[in-house]
């Protein structure tokens, strides 16, 4: 192997989330969670039922899952995450397993009540393999709930006034898909697609979409902290609910 297959080596996205595995599980910022609230609520009552975890991390949401009474799939296609997960947040109703999202899982078909895929498709180079995979393995009545970044304007950027506060974001290029390098936690490859794209392709494997939320933070003490205010006009982040086309 010479120098620059190791660099590519280093730069394969799963090896990236191996190495940011550490930084990610410490720096998990409650302020930007809020989106797990939405999942909270569409998801329901969870007990006796079977619950795929796509994309798990260190297994936080399995183990939330698992002690409401759901028995948890927690899958990553990070080694290093599944370690942690293990590690982190074991229960006796969790299985996790490494499997890499963009390949056939080895899951049964209609496996599962629930597959929830928690801020993780658009870390994915691809989502075709992992939307129809997630069709095969839902059961008939199932639901797919999922979170993702806002397509609409993540990877936009934030214009300032004068005094440095965002007043609003420039759209420039929404329509292409693209990859671009995020440094939250070491370096992660985002992958931008518009909107209809996920919704062509959850079309086209048989899903239909029941909600779409654009999560906003709970303000429940009143406060008007100036550094989530933006979260208020301009969402960061989307939660999907799709279940399988009926009739
Ligand atoms: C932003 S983190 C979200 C983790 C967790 N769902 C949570 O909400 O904290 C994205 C996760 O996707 C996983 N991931 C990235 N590419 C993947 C792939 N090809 N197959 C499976 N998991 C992948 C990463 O290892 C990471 O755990």
């Amino acid at each position: 192997m010479n120098n620059q297959d190791i660099q590519n080596q280093a730069d394969e996205p799963l090896q990236l989330w191996n190495n940011a595995a550490n930084d990610y599980i410490q720096n998990q910022m409650s302020e930007y969670n809020f989106h797990t609230s939405v999942i909270d609520q569409l998801i329901g009552d969870v007990k006796n039922k079977e619950i795929l975890d796509a994309g798990c991390g260190d297994g936080q949401y399995a183990k939330k899952l698992a002690e409401m009474g759901a028995i948890v799939i927690g899958i990553d296609g990070s080694t290093e995450m599944i370690h942690r997960a293990c590690r982190n947040h074991p229960h006796p109703y969790i299985t996790y397993k490494v499997m890499d999202l963009t390949k056939p899982l080895t899951l049964i078909n209609g496996s599962s009540d629930i597959i929830i895929a928690q801020m993780v498709l658009m870390d994915l180079p691809e989502i075709e393999t992992c939307i129809s995979e997630f069709s095969r393995i839902l059961r008939p009545d199932g639901w797919l709930i999922f979170s993702i970044t806002h397509p609409c304007f993540f990877s936009s950027d934030w214009v300032m006034d004068e005094t440095g506060a965002r007043t609003y974001k420039k759209v420039t290029d929404y329509l292409s898909v693209k990859s671009e390098s995020l440094f939250f936690w070491g370096k992660t490859i985002h992958y931008h697609r518009p909107l209809s794209y996920y919704f062509q392709y959850l079309e086209k494997n048989g899903f239909s979409v029941h909600s779409l939320h654009e999560p906003i933070p709970d303000m429940k003490g009143g406060e008007q902290d100036p550094d989530i205010m933006h979260h208020f006009r301009i969402p960061s982040f989307m939660v999907i609910k799709a279940g399988m086309l009926r009739g």
